[in-house]
């Protein structure tokens, strides 16, 4: 085995398996980029602060500017035996420009090093996985606004609850992952600071300038305190319950739709580009994609319950069980991107079964609360207009016949007071139209909402 680049004071080499163990190349090489960036930075702040010579700052600062195009046009090789992506990144500027090179590790550890990569890494990403949500929802927004009056019934416990408009329904998707948005912004907050210069955990005695490699990278500020900035892995927290969070929304989502597209709802259709065929059943077109997305909620929860329990009893500083943190978060990028860009797809396409959605309106009582509030504006005690409703509902189940289809003459037996207008407002189209209290389904609000969306959109 090669010597190690911390083996001063072992007297054995490694084993292979324990080299392969501990290694982290195989997927911190992801942060390359970053990781260059990071000594950039480092080196460019010796130089000012005359750490080191401008003479040997440059070749190092020449080195690794070569390192990035390279990395840029054909990707670097890397190898296990130097066991992570700093140090890979240091034999191969070594093997460039010398011995020279180990002088950009003055003032460092890997332990700020690594911790800065990781930050540059979500930073960079937060805003990527904005624009897919905002993408997401202006196609929720589209589509709501050519189905503000399309009437379907609104369920709770999966029951016909009361009729609402379809476009109230996709609206509320909007403001579920509006909040992911404001979450997600909310992330970079904690992600935008710099752990570089604390050093292993303690600072350095080097007369090195934080603010200079913070303002260098883009940070907003130094970590106030050198441990907690080698210590923290919040920020990755935050991103992960925020990833978890926009995985429940995106799964409730695919869940309505995967049923909403069955036989028996048959609200919607998916378009063929997102669904996909059966190998024994000619018939078939499946939800598969909806149902891909719901099921990939499982790994990003798994990678916030790797991260908690990783994280929950690590003493200060750097423990190397941190090195568990990047995994998970690399592969949740790489899950909710993707899931974010099928969605929106998935919406763009979907073709509506107004009919259908409205024709289970028609004969389910969900105008129930219709003719209850209806009596109560009479001044019958709502309780009371509940109860007789409910009975007059019994009997229309016994009889198969629906609320509108009771006479006049009936209703005026419970009050005189009713009158005509009673079968107007039985229509669940009236229904919807009617409930025009602030945030409801009626069709005003619904325009309202709408145009507060595309305000959002546009700024
Ligand atoms: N590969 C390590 C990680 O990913 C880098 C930091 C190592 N620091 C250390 N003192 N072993 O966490």
């Amino acid at each position: 085995p090669i010597k190690k680049m911390w083996g001063g004071r072992f007297e054995k080499g490694g084993d292979q398996l324990v080299d392969q163990f501990g290694a982290s190349i195989s997927f911190d090489q992801e942060m390359a980029k970053e990781d260059i960036m990071g000594s950039l930075a480092h080196v460019k702040m010796l130089k000012k602060t005359q750490i080191l010579s401008g003479a040997d700052a440059d070749k190092i600062i020449g080195g690794l500017n070569d390192l990035m195009t390279e990395l840029e046009e054909q990707g670097l090789p890397f190898d296990v035996e130097n066991e992570d992506i700093h140090m890979n990144i240091e034999a191969l500027l070594t093997k460039k420009i010398g011995p020279v090179a180990g002088k950009i590790h003055t003032g460092r550890s890997r332990n700020d090093q690594v911790a800065t990569d990781f930050h540059l890494y979500v930073k960079e990403r937060l805003p990527k996985i904005i624009f897919a949500l905002k993408d997401l929802q202006q196609a929720l927004v589209n589509l709501a606004e050519k189905n503000v009056e399309t009437i379907m019934p609104g369920y709770t416990h999966m029951q016909h609850a009361q009729p609402i408009s379809y476009g109230q329904y996709l609206m509320a998707y909007f403001q579920m992952f509006q909040r992911d948005v404001e979450r997600f912004t909310f992330n970079k907050q904690h992600t935008d600071l710099s752990p570089l210069g604390a050093a292993a955990l303690a600072g350095t005695t080097f007369p090195i300038d934080r603010e200079m490699t913070t303002a260098l990278l883009g940070f907003k500020k130094p970590y106030a305190n050198s441990l907690d900035a080698v210590s923290d892995r919040d920020f990755a927290l935050e991103f992960l319950s925020n990833a978890s969070i926009l995985m429940v929304h995106l799964s409730r989502l695919c869940e309505e739709i995967i049923y909403w597209c069955s036989y028996e709802f048959n609200y919607i259709e998916l378009s063929d580009a997102y669904s996909t065929g059966s190998s024994i059943m000619p018939q078939k077109k499946n939800p598969d994609m909806a149902e891909l997305i719901r099921g990939k909620s499982g790994r990003v929860f798994g990678s916030l319950m790797g991260l908690l329990t990783t994280m929950k009893g690590l003493p200060l500083a750097y423990n190397k069980d941190m090195q568990e943190d990047k995994e998970g978060v690399f592969d949740t990028v790489k899950t909710i991107l993707p899931c974010l860009k099928v969605m929106t797809g998935i919406i763009e396409t979907l073709h509506v079964n107004k009919d259908k959605m409205a024709h289970a309106t028609q004969h389910d009582f969900s105008n129930a609360t219709e003719l209850a509030d209806y009596l109560a504006t009479k001044g019958i005690p709502f309780r009371r207009a509940h109860e007789i409703v409910g009975e007059l509902v019994l009997k229309g189940i016994k009889a198969g016949t629906d609320l509108a289809d009771i006479p006049l003459s009936e209703f005026k037996q419970i009050d005189t007071r009713v009158e005509d207008d009673v079968y107007q407002v039985l229509k669940p189209a009236v229904a919807v139209q009617r409930r025009n209290s602030l945030g409801g389904t009626g069709f005003d609000q619904v325009k309202a909402q709408i145009t507060a969306a595309k305000q959002i959109l546009n700024k």
